[in-house]
């Protein structure tokens, strides 16, 4: 059985001082629910401080994103490498670093390689717009996406990173896909490609989390979905409470 997630996409919210007293928080509200795998995602200059401040607690950090070179002259950029040792999982592909800082699915599918290469586990998203799932093209656009973001990867590498799919006309705007549609999604397309590519066994093997506009009201609905495996959550992970709240619903809908 695939273990569930709740992984919290801070994006660029909270100083130092502010994601440190999160985290603290957050450990003390999840640290009973080790049938969820807790991750938190903060910016990269709160990463040092969120790691020091979940110390022993068994909370993964990831950061945000990371370029596919080891080192050099890319200013502003951070390697996968460099952040191996100091957190252990990176999101890539998100759907903001696609559409305000040019990322493309070739660009996306280099990163994953460098951060797999680094031993760091990719949270990997994929999604479409508004107009592209109004024009019925979810099905061949989505399934196109993890195509190229998995390009050249073996399916053991495949199974050792998550997958969150999050339709972009969900993200922040409070309007969650239905929990249905985003079952149908996470496992007719976005698994169903896995499938395709690397056979059964990696495709039952490997972590689909559905991402927008989840909260502590919706969680439970989503969690009982087959085929999906834990939540990419950015607004309401901001908040320890109805992040821990949120763990506290998978851990109990996972018991049953
Ligand atoms: P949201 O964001 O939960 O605020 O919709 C999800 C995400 O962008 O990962």
């Amino acid at each position: 059985m695939r273990k569930p997630m709740m992984a919290g996409n801070w994006k660029m919210n909270k100083t130092v001082a502010e994601a440190t007293a999160l985290a603290k928080e957050i450990v003390e509200l999840t640290s009973g629910y080790t049938n969820v795998d807790r991750v938190i995602c903060p910016t990269f200059i709160c990463l040092s401080a969120v790691k020091e401040a979940v110390g022993n607690a068994p909370i993964g950090v990831g950061a945000q994103n990371c370029y596919w070179e080891e080192s050099g002259a890319f200013t502003g950029e951070v390697a996968a490498a460099m952040l191996a040792g100091l957190v252990e999982y990176v999101i890539i592909g998100h759907s903001e670093r696609r559409q305000f800082f040019g990322e493309t699915d070739e660009t996306v599918n280099k990163k994953i390689k460098a951060a797999l290469a680094a031993g760091l586990t990719p949270l990997v998203c994929i999604g479409e717009s508004l107009a592209q799932n109004e024009a019925g093209e979810t099905q061949s656009f989505v399934s196109g996406q993890v195509r190229g973001a998995l390009a050249g990867l073996s399916g053991e590498q495949v199974q050792s990173l998550v997958l969150a799919y999050e339709p972009i006309w969900a993200i922040g705007t409070g309007l969650a896909a239905t929990s249905q549609q985003a079952g149908d999604i996470c496992g007719g397309v976005v698994r169903a490609t896995v499938r395709e590519l690397h056979g059964d066994a990696v495709a039952e093997a490997t972590r689909v989390l559905y991402g927008g506009s989840t909260k502590p009201g919706n969680i439970a609905e989503i969690m009982q979905q087959p085929d999906i495996d834990g939540a990419l959550i950015g607004g309401a992970a901001l908040d320890a409470k109805s992040y821990g709240e949120m763990v506290r619903i998978t851990s109990e809908v996972y018991q049953k």
